[in-house]
């Protein structure tokens, strides 16, 4: 079932375990999701970012391959299909899509801007019951090899954004996409603290869930964190199984070069992974 993500997410903030979002790329990536959330009893939430939207041409399409999905793989978990990381415009063509849940990063806006463009998604999703997500304070990263520490959002500004009825909360505590530097700081957890605090029931999340070690993981969930993303670390299996695949010579035997053999290690290393954050975020038997 297609649904938004505010019930699955109430219950594992009451419950005190989060839902997984994993991103998708392609057909391979989403049944891999699908099928291990199924297997688990697990809600799910399927994220794509705009770059991924266009790649797998364009929002409808992967409206059309999920709902197929939905249907033709007898999935019967909740799934929501999530925009990642959304513009105002890119939140607007997924609602407009079908999709169940939307994403508007304005994180990189001044507050006020932030706030007034938050409201008016807020009052469009509540109409069609689709759920939203905020951001405060921007998640760091590498880019153009230049890695960020991960902001650190202010309390004060999560409250403000949260008030406004948005479903989910995502805010910056140090966290950043892609691979952890050797030297990062970790989590700060004084900050995750102080904005469970001034949010209360609020579904928090958690970007960039490759490489944070279990026990942080574990510890954000305690102190209000309900979603959590995870992106690289699927690429990463992908690629490794794929590689070890080719490296092998697995391609140059018999039909080994058919895509169905050829992309087979690379979904079950994805299927594996997702198993494993599934069960350290305690969202199995969950659906
Ligand atoms: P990672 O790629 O670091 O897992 O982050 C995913 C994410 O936060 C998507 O929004």
């Amino acid at each position: 079932m297609l649904v938004s993500a505010k019930e699955m997410l109430s219950k594992a903030k009451a419950g005190k375990y989060a839902v997984g979002q994993f991103n998708i790329n392609n057909l391979e990536w989403t049944k891999a999701i699908l099928n291990t959330a199924q297997e688990l009893n697990s809600p799910v939430i399927l994220g794509v970012s705009e770059g991924a939207g266009k790649y797998m041409c364009g929002y409808k399409t992967v409206v059309g391959m999920v709902k197929g999905m939905i249907e033709e793989m007898g999935i019967t978990v909740p799934v929501a299909l999530h925009l990642d990381h959304g513009s105002y415009e890119g939140a607007k063509a997924c609602i407009a899509a079908g999709f169940s849940s939307v994403m508007f990063d304005g994180s990189h806006y001044p507050i006020e801007e932030n706030i007034a463009k938050t409201k008016e998604l807020v009052g469009i999703c509540d109409e069609l019951g689709l759920s939203l997500e905020a951001e405060v304070g921007a998640i760091g990263g590498e880019e153009d090899g230049v890695i960020g520490s991960g902001e650190v959002a202010d309390p004060k500004e999560c409250k403000m954004i949260a008030d406004l009825g948005v479903t989910m909360l995502a805010a910056g505590i140090g966290n950043i996409h892609g691979k952890y530097p050797e030297n990062w700081a970790g989590l700060s957890f004084d900050t995750l603290d102080a904005i469970q605090q001034l949010t209360g029931t609020m579904p928090l999340v958690l970007h960039g869930g490759t490489g944070i070690p279990a026990e942080m993981i574990k510890k954000a969930i305690s102190l209000g964190v309900s979603k959590i993303n995870v992106n690289t670390e699927c690429q990463l299996a992908f690629a490794a199984a794929t590689r070890e695949y080719v490296e092998a010579g697995k391609d140059l035997q018999g039909k080994g070069f058919d895509p169905r053999k050829l992309l087979a290690p690379g979904y079950e290393a994805i299927k594996a992974t997702v198993k494993e954050k599934m069960e350290l975020f305690g969202s199995v038997g969950k659906a």
